[in-house]
């Protein structure tokens, strides 16, 4: 892992991101990534090793205290050795740094222990699709 490169809010490509979606996420759609962190992120991190996209997340803000994690994203061929949990708490520490003090996210069940790893309580919450 130790070659595996964090950086805070870099310049990514909508081919990249999109290559790791697509490798990541199941069914995912091609999307504008780079347009829509410009106009609409707080912050984000992004994960490189030997020069590749390995990693992504995204953070989300109200412009004052709080601000939400999205779209934790770990190439399959770079799972289960930590990088994910480096990639959330890298975003914390960018999201306090931007002035939040509090931070958000939402996972299906079987992620709650990757997700008090990356130093998550739990709270009740609701979700609702639009
Ligand atoms: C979820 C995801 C980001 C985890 O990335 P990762 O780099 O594999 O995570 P880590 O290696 O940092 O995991 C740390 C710990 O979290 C837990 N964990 C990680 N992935 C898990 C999973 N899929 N199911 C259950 N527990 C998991 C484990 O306890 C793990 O420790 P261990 O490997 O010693 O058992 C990655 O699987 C991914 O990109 N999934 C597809 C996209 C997705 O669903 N993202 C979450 C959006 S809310």
């Amino acid at each position: 892992m130790h070659n595996t490169v964090l950086t805070v809010a870099p310049a990514l490509t909508d081919e990249e991101l999109n290559a790791l979606f697509a490798a990541a996420w199941p069914g995912h759609r091609p999307a504008p990534f780079a347009r829509r962190l410009a106009a609409h992120s707080l912050t984000w991190i992004a994960a490189r090793r030997d020069g590749r996209l390995t990693g992504f997340v995204n953070v989300v803000g109200d412009g004052g205290e709080h601000a939400f994690v999205l779209n934790t994203t770990v190439h399959p061929d770079q799972r289960r050795r930590g990088l994910g949990v480096r990639l959330v708490r890298a975003a914390a520490e960018a999201a306090r740094g931007r002035g939040a003090t509090w931070l958000h996210v939402d996972y299906e069940e079987h992620l709650t222990g990757f997700y008090a790893r990356c130093g998550f309580g739990t709270t009740a919450a609701g979700l609702m699709r639009l």
